[in-house]
């Protein structure tokens, strides 16, 4: 792999890699540095030596976008689309996509910096310190999970919003007809009632328009309730909408790493989406007790990655990459044979007891091929302990 191809796969925002992780990770730190520097920078009551301590992080703040914004445009062509593109066109598309615009906008501040003092750097990032916020936006995932859960939500959000503007509009226009001749300043037309009923019916209630006439407070009172149910049905409607987007994430996710378990190669493209629907990703650091000895054993492990070591008494083995382990207890429902602990930092799928033996029903290949190691296994562990 290419210098290149490796520094992108670094700044990739979708790589579930570590060192991809802890890059944004460092991004995002870097740049919330930057625009609480240039929040306090523009506190009255700041002392001129903190002043200029302040404008110059967050020159070199804005010097970091700058760095990192010509190397984003140097790796645009290893991007996946671009296979097909010239160099100079994945950078051109990339130099005006969202991303790509807004760390231009990102780094005025720094050119600024660099063509006066700090100080001009700082009152430049000021004004720029909204265009930082829409860079961290870009770089925090969960800003993007919004963006997906809205996306996919959209025409249940649509309906919602729709019935939002019945209601409101409904409101306002009976408010203007029973309250118009008591209050004109506040509900004299349609427009200026309509102010009246988005605060009731967003249930803030500012309280500067309120009806007077029963029939117009028995009104105020339906459009509080119907605030609530809308707001309900709003909420309802994310909830449904993150957890769902959440689960199918995870599910890329766990199928990333069974395809890095050979275990699983030969299993077909159904039964690999049962299977992996029903395990769960774990990560132990260097010297972790996955498994005790005598333990009762609730799940067997599929290690992706990692080496871990199998101790009982004076019986020692390392497992690698792809084995698996935790299996006797599940098959011989006894107590834990051996302590595992991890070696190096691992990752590893975890398969509960209820989920094992749902596999067992349904792929018994993949069941029986378990249960040949886990025999193979017995004889070696009893071997060398009589040894
Ligand atoms: P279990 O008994 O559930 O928990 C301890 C695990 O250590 C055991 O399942 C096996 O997965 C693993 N283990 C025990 N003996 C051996 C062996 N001889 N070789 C490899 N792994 C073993």
């Amino acid at each position: 792999m290419t210098v290149r191809a490796k520094i992108y796969r670094l700044l990739d925002s979708e790589s579930l890699e570590s060192a991809s992780q802890r890059m944004r990770g460092l991004e995002v730190v870097i740049n919330l540095i930057g625009i609480v520097l240039v929040s306090v920078g523009t506190l009255e009551a700041l002392s001129p030596n903190a002043r200029a301590i302040a404008a110059f992080i967050t020159g070199v703040v804005a010097f970091l976008f700058f760095v990192e914004y010509l190397t984003r445009l140097w790796v645009a062509p290893e991007a996946p689309h671009s296979a097909t593109a010239t160099s100079t066109n994945s950078r051109i598309r990339w130099a005006f996509s969202i991303g790509g615009i807004i760390d231009l906008l990102a780094i005025i501040p720094a050119l600024a910096a660099a063509s006066g003092s700090a100080r001009l750097g700082a009152e430049s990032a000021s004004v720029f310190v909204l265009l930082w916020v829409l860079k961290l936006a870009t770089r925090v995932a969960g800003v993007k999970l919004i963006g997906r859960v809205i996306r996919n939500e959209r025409s249940s959000l649509a309906a919602v919003a729709a019935l939002f503007l019945i209601v409101l509009f409904s409101a306002a226009t009976i408010a203007h007809w029973l309250e118009a001749e008591s209050q004109p300043q506040h509900f004299g037309s349609i427009p200026t009632s309509l102010w009246w009923a988005v605060v009731t019916l967003t249930t803030t209630g500012y309280g500067d328009a309120v009806p007077v006439s029963a029939l117009g407070r028995m009104l105020g009172g339906l459009v509080m309730l119907c605030g609530i149910s809308v707001l309900a049905l709003l909420s309802g409607i994310l909830a449904n909408g993150f957890a769902e987007e959440l689960r199918r994430r995870e599910f890329v996710r766990i199928w990333d790493l069974v395809a890095r378990v050979p275990f699983f190669s030969d299993v077909g493209a159904i039964a690999i989406a049962d299977i992996v629907s029903r395990l769960r990703s774990r990560s132990f650091p260097a010297g972790a007790t996955v498994i005790r000895e005598g333990e009762t054993g609730d799940s067997m492990f599929f290690l992706v990655n990692g080496t871990v070591m199998v101790r009982r008494g004076l019986f020692s083995k390392l497992l690698y990459e792809g084995q698996f382990f935790g299996e006797m207890a599940l098959l011989d429902r006894k107590p834990r044979t051996a302590d595992v602990t991890t070696q190096t930092p691992c990752t590893v799928l975890v398969l509960n007891v209820a989920d094992f033996y749902h596999l067992a029903g349904q792929q018994p290949g993949l069941v029986s091929a378990i249960e040949a190691e886990a025999k193979r296994r017995r004889m070696t562990s009893v071997d060398t302990t009589t040894c």
